[in-house]
């Protein structure tokens, strides 16, 4: 589904922020993305939403390279989840939800928020799945906890049946109670609607309790990926603690299984 095929990002100040990564994450599969600050994790996952291209390499997402041709109709299947959770505080949690589905609506409609009654029904849908009920639906965000934040920022982004999901630090501005219950949250959609998750964490525990998979990265190089099992404390310990500097158990990139897996059509 997703495939970086030896990436480098240099900024135009020098920063070498991402230094040949290679890499594929087969669909529906749930990817951690671990590392210290400045490692290059937001930069990786925003090269899959258009917010960033590499310098040398290139990503495909569904067998296609996202080109500055083919950015605006492949980011249509790409949806985020943020730190900050990224609402719109006055409006309502269905407005907030329903604008997920921008891209699929009249700008005049939604400027008056007209959606047609199938969406409507959608976000209620997805609000319902990740556990708000009826009476939070009519009210404005700012009135919500961090955690309901969350769980409404969840619900937006499936509604456009992304198939791909990032995740960068979903979890950060949250306690470690709230944070558990929203990566099972994410685990749990992403399972039920066949979504590729590429979610960075700061937490290695949460990792390897939700990861399927987990990819390292430090100073911009990949230097490990492997299943919860290997991310042993030590490889932690190197990790944040910068002996950590060379791939540990990377497996090759399997071309055939990068083939197009989804039709993508424009929304
Ligand atoms: N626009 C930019 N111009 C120059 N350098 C940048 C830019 N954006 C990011 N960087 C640098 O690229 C490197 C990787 O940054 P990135 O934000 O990807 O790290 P990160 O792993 O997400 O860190 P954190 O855990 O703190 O969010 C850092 O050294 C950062 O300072
Ligand atoms: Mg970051």
């Amino acid at each position: 589904m997703l495939k970086f095929d030896s990436v480098y990002k240099r900024f135009p100040d020098g920063t070498e922020a991402l230094r040949n990564i290679s890499l594929h994450v087969p669909k529906g599969q749930f990817c951690v993305l671990l590392g210290p600050s400045g490692a290059g994790k937001s930069t990786l996952l925003r090269m899959l939403n258009g917010l960033s291209s590499p310098t040398e390499g290139s990503v495909h997402l569904a067998g296609e390279q996202i080109t500055e041709r083919s950015v605006q109709r492949l980011r249509k299947r790409v949806a985020t989840v943020h730190q900050q959770f990224n609402l719109t505080p006055r409006m309502s949690v269905a407005l907030n939800v329903l604008s997920g589905a921008l891209p699929q609506v009249a700008h005049w409609r939604a400027a008056i928020g007209l959606f047609p009654p199938e969406l409507r029904q959608k976000a209620c849908r997805l609000l319902d799945e990740v556990g708000l009920t009826p009476e939070h639906v009519n009210r404005r965000v700012s009135e919500l906890s961090g955690g309901q934040q969350q769980r409404v920022g969840i619900a937006r982004a499936f509604m456009m049946d992304p198939a791909v999901l990032l995740a960068d630090e979903p979890v950060a501005s949250l306690d470690p109670r709230i944070s558990r219950g929203i990566l099972e949250l994410l685990h749990r959609q992403s399972r039920n609607h066949d979504t590729t998750v590429l979610c960075s964490l700061h937490q290695p525990e949460l990792a390897r309790e939700f990861g399927d998979r987990i990819i390292a990265v430090n100073q911009g190089r990949l230097v490990f990926d492997g299943t919860p099992e290997q991310l042993t404390d030590q490889v932690c310990e190197d990790l944040y603690h910068g002996a950590l500097a060379h791939k540990h158990d990377a497996p090759e990139v399997d071309e055939a299984a990068c083939e197009p897996e989804l039709e993508l059509a424009a929304a």
